[in-house]
């Protein structure tokens, strides 16, 4: 009987969702639909970006604080940070569908033989840290990888699966020059930084041939905090200062426009390629270098976000969105895929290493970390939404 049924079964229910989904592919890839129920099936892509943490009290982090991968000052469970446990029982949870949460052995069987690379500042290092910590669970035989340009990075293999972290804060090449003869130096500069708006930094210049998949950021570098007056970002182009000269924001828009272009030209077509957009900080009642504090115990209401985010309220963090709407505009249609971790990343406050920094006076010296994030911590749901978007764009070809 149920053989009978089969091509019943076909004509009723595959077929209908091969249309369905083919229908759904010609939409922009962030159309938000239910999930489909039909095993073996990658339903189409929804909308991850949106939605709301929930407190689950039985989730646990995949990983401690051994893991051999971490950053000593955000390895919060050695550096003994409050509230820990609860920092990870939040889960993310979109409006419309689920995110599952990454499967290391699954997701490595289906990467075997690939390799993931990260090109950005540290907030993509503080990405790559929490992927290679979750991973090592499906291979406890991962070994630290450094190589090609790359600042860290993690093999695994059981599966021939590398990640790497290339170190690129501003993507360009970008050098100092104590005395640059081009330039008639103003009164009160010591020296410029010397940004080739036009070639990528050398620690990820030659990786197109290594690389499956890549994700690359740029943002918390472009502020007078980095480079200030006396020591300032100069724009060059094609070996020649742009003139007239150009002010830091106009800079980051031309280097965005050339470092995207370049990144469309010099990659293979196959080569699946991500953009993470700005890591939001938290930093309250002041910068990091004005006793700025994030020592909360719970994620922001969504209510308070506009107060902490909107640029139009001048505030400390307001930086993030301003960046977005930039890199957003500079992405439009290109082949980068854009990952839009912003949002649900502005309701942790309760998340960064704040005050626990694992040393005794770095509080004193630097002020409390609330930019980067503890591990295990938020950007294991980072890493849960690249797995799952890795795995549906390689899956739906
Ligand atoms: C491992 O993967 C690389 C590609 O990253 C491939 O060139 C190599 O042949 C693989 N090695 C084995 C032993 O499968
Ligand atoms: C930061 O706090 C310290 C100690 O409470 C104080 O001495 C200092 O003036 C504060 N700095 C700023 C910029 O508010």
């Amino acid at each position: 009987m149920a053989s009978k049924l089969t091509p019943q079964i076909i004509t009723c229910l595959i077929l209908p969702t091969f249309l369905l989904l083919f229908f759904y592919s010609t939409l922009p890839p962030l159309y938000t639909t239910p999930t489909s129920k039909i095993p073996n099936f990658t339903p189409p892509q929804c909308n991850l970006f949106k939605g709301q943490w929930i407190l689950d009290p039985i989730r646990k982090s995949m990983y401690d604080s051994t893991c051999p991968f971490h950053r000593n000052s955000w390895n919060c469970i050695r550096n003994q940070r409050a509230n820990m446990d609860r920092i990870n029982s939040w889960k993310w949870v979109p409006e419309d569908c689920d995110l599952d949460r990454v499967d290391p052995v699954g997701f490595l069987s289906l990467m075997r033989g690939k390799n993931v690379g990260f090109v950005g500042d540290s907030l993509n290092e503080n990405f790559l840290t929490a992927f290679m910590c979750v991973l090592r669970v499906g291979d406890g035989g991962a070994k630290k990888w450094k190589r090609k340009g790359a600042w860290k990075g993690a093999y695994f293999p059981k599966f021939n699966v590398t990640l790497g972290y290339h170190r690129a804060v501003l993507l360009a090449k970008y050098e100092w020059q104590a005395k640059p003869p081009e330039l008639s130096v103003q009164d009160g500069v010591k020296g410029i930084y010397r940004v080739d708006v036009d070639i990528p930094a050398v620690d990820w210049a030659n990786i197109a041939d290594f690389y499956d998949v890549l994700v690359f950021n740029t943002g918390h570098w472009w502020g007078f905090d980095k480079f200030p007056k006396e020591t300032p970002l100069v724009f060059f182009k094609g070996g020649r200062p742009i003139l007239p000269p150009l002010e830091m924001w106009d800079g980051l828009k031309v280097v965005l426009e050339n470092m995207v272009a370049h990144i469309d030209k010099a990659f293979p077509k196959k080569t699946l390629k991500f953009w993470r957009l700005q890591s939001p900080r938290h930093f309250h009642g002041g910068e990091w270098n004005q006793n700025g504090s994030c020592v909360f115990d719970e994620p922001l209401q969504e209510s308070q976000l506009d107060s902490w985010f909107d640029p139009a309220n001048n505030g400390a963090n307001k930086e993030a969105r301003k960046l977005n709407h930039l890199i957003e505009e500079k992405l439009k249609g290109t082949s980068i895929k854009t990952l839009d971790l912003t949002h649900l990343s502005e309701f942790r406050a309760d998340a960064h290493p704040a005050i626990w920094l694992g040393k005794k006076d770095a509080v004193a010296v630097w002020g409390q970390d609330c930019m980067h994030w503890c591990l295990p911590g938020v950007p294991d749901t980072w890493v849960d939404i690249l797995a799952q978007s890795i795995r549906y764009n390689l899956e739906m070809g």
